[in-house]
C-alpha cells in the first residue's frame, strides 16, 4: 500500500489526506495546530461567522425600511464570540470525524523533512509520496510593535472583545476589506489605508469604485495610493503616519497587508525544493516539487489565495502523484468571492485582464435595482457585469456585487466550463424572482435581446 504522507491540515492538506485515503492511500496527516488550518479557524469560517451578525445587526437597524418597529440593537460581544467559536468547533470536529472515518492517522506537531523522512518529535515518519500544504501566516510591518495589543493581525482581531469607536486598517486587499464591512456595521469608524493607487487590485476597476461609494455611504474612509511611514500606539490609541505626513488615529490598528508562506526552517530546501526568493514553494503544472515524490498544494505555492482552490489543488497533487488520472492543475474556473456588504464576486476574466491578454471582449452590466427579489429583500444596490469575447460570444467572464453575488456567480462558472456563450446562457430559464435572474438578463441583454431593460 502506497503511503501518503501530507504536511498541514488546512483545506490543501485535509482535502489531500481524505483524497488519498479514497485512493486507497495508507494516509498520514501531521498538523502543529488544528485541523482545518487558516480557513476554518483564522479564516473563511471564523469571518463569516462574525459578518453573519453584522447582517443580522444591520437589518435590525434597518428595520423600520420592512415596516418594524424595533428599539436600536446592541451588540454582546461575548455571545458574538462565543457563537463564532461555536461554528468553528462544529466545522473542526467535522474535519476530525471525517479523518477517523477514514483511517487517517493524524499526527500532531510540528514536521521538519529530515533524510528522507518528515520528523515529528521523537517520530520519524516514512513517505512513499508527500504533499506539502503548510499554508501561510498573516505578515506583520517592519516598523510595526506587532506584540502590542491594539496593533492586531487578522488572527488577532478575530478574538477582540469590544467593538472599537474607531479602527485603522493598513491593506484594503480582501481582509482589509472584509474587516472594514464588518466594523463599519457594528459602528466603529473604520479608515483603511492602501499602498496602491486603488483598493482590492485584481477585481474589475469600476466595480470596485461603485463598490467604494458604498463603503462610503457606510461611514468608512480610504485613503488610497499612500503608504505608512510608521505606527505608534500609546494608551487607548494608535498613530498611523502616512507617507504624506498626514496622521491617522484609531483606538485600534489592524495589519492586513498580505500572508506569507511558512515555507522556511523545515527542511524543505534541504530536501531539494526550490522556493523563490518570496518563499513560495516552486511547483510545475502537475503541482510536482523539484524534488521527487514531493507535491505541493494551497496557499504554500503563492498565486491565489483561496480556500477552494487550495483543496482541488491539494486532491490534484494526490491524484498527480499516486499517477491517477494525471493532469496539469486547471485554474481557468476559479470564484472568488468578497463577503462585504454588498458581496463582490468573480470569475473567469474582467474587462481589464481580457483586454491585457489581447482579447476582444464585449462588456455587459445590470443592475440589482432592476431586479424584484433584490428590491424585495432591501438590498438594490449592486451590479452584474459579464465579459464576453467578441465575435464569438463566448464567456470568458464575470463579476457581481450586490446581494447573493458570492452564490449566484458559480453558474457563471459552469457556464464558463461548458463554454457556453452569452446567447446560450440567456436561453437558459430562470426562477423568478431570483438574483440568478439577473444572469439570465446580462446575458439577454448582451443580445440586445432583454425585454426589461434592452
Ligand atoms: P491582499 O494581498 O489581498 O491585500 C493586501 C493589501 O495591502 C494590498 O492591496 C497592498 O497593496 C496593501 N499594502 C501592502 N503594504 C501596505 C502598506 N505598507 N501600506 C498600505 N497598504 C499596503 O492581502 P490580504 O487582504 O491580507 O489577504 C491575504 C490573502 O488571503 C489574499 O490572497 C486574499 O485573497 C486571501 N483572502 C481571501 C478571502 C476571500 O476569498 N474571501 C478572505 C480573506 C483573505
Amino acid at each position: 500500500m502506497t503511503r501518503c504522507v501530507v504536511l498541514g491540515g488546512g483545506p490543501a492538506g485535509d482535502v489531500a489526506a481524505l483524497h488519498a485515503a479514497q485512493r486507497g492511500a495508507e494516509v498520514v496527516l501531521i498538523e502543529e495546530r488544528e485541523l482545518g488550518g487558516t480557513c476554518l479557524n483564522r479564516g473563511c469560517i471564523p469571518t463569516k461567522s462574525l459578518l453573519a451578525t453584522a447582517d443580522v445587526f444591520r437589518k435590525i437597524d434597518h428595520a423600520a425600511a420592512y415596516g418594524i418597529e424595533v428599539p436600536r440593537p446592541k451588540i454582546n460581544v461575548p455571545a458574538m464570540l462565543a457563537r463564532k467559536n461555536d461554528i468553528v468547533m462544529t466545522m473542526r470536529r467535522g474535519v476530525e470525524g471525517a479523518c477517523e472515518r477514514k483511517r487517517v492517522r493524524v499526527v500532531e506537531g510540528h514536521g521538519i523533512l529530515d533524510g528522507g523522512d518528515v520528523v515529528v518529535g521523537d517520530e520519524r515518519i516514512s513517505y512513499d509520496t508527500l504533499i506539502i500544504c503548510v499554508g501561510t501566516a498573516p505578515k506583520g510591518l517592519p516598523f510595526a510593535d506587532m506584540t502590542h495589543e491594539r496593533i492586531m493581525t487578522s488572527d488577532d482581531i478575530l478574538d477582540l472583545e469590544v467593538i472599537p469607536k474607531s479602527l485603522t486598517i493598513i491593506g484594503g486587499g480582501v481582509i482589509g476589506c472584509e474587516f472594514a464591512s464588518l466594523y463599519a456595521t457594528l459602528g466603529t469608524s473604520v479608515t483603511v489605508i492602501e499602498a496602491l493607487p486603488r483598493i482590492l487590485a485584481g477585481i474589475d476597476a469600476r466595480i470596485v469604485s461603485q463598490f467604494q461609494t458604498l463603503m462610503e455611504a457606510q461611514g468608512v474612509t480610504f485613503r488610497t495610493g499612500t503608504g505608512v511611514s510608521a505606527i505608534s500606539a500609546k494608551g487607548t490609541h494608535t498613530t498611523t503616519v502616512l507617507e504624506d505626513g498626514a496622521k491617522v488615529e484609531g483606538e485600534y490598528l489592524l495589519v492586513a497587508v498580505g500572508r506569507a508562506p511558512l515555507t522556511r526552517g523545515i527542511g524543505l530546501e534541504e530536501s531539494g525544493i526550490e522556493l523563490d526568493e518570496r518563499g513560495w514553494i516552486v511547483v510545475d503544472p502537475l503541482l510536482a516539487t523539484a524534488s521527487p515524490n514531493i507535491f505541493a498544494a494551497g496557499d504554500c505555492i503563492g498565486g491565489l489565495q483561496l480556500a477552494h482552490l487550495a483543496s482541488a489543488e491539494g486532491a490534484r497533487a494526490v491524484d498527480n502523484a499516486l499517477g491517477i488520472e494525471v493532469r496539469p492543475m486547471d485554474r481557468t474556473v476559479v470564484p472568488s468571492c468578497i463577503y462585504t456588504h454588498p458581496e463582490i464576486a468573480a470569475v473567469g476574466l474582467s474587462e481589464e485582464t481580457a483586454k491585457a491578454r489581447g482579447l476582444e471582449v464585449q462588456v455587459t452590466q445590470t443592475r440589482f435595482r432592476g431586479n424584484g427579489k433584490a428590491l424585495a429583500e432591501g438590498e438594490s444596490d449592486g451590479v452584474a457585469s459579464l465579459v464576453l469575447e467578441k465575435g464569438s460570444g463566448i464567456i470568458l467572464g464575470a463579476t457581481v456585487m450586490g446581494v447573493h453575488a458570492v452564490e449566484v456567480i458559480h453558474e457563471i462558472g459552469v457556464a464558463m466550463s461548458d463554454g457556453l456563450t452569452g446567447e446560450e446562457l440567456g436561453e437558459i430559464i430562470h426562477a423568478h424572482p431570483t438574483v440568478s435572474e439577473l444572469i439570465m438578463d446580462t446575458a439577454q441583454h448582451s443580445m440586445k435581446l432583454a425585454p426589461y431593460l434592452s
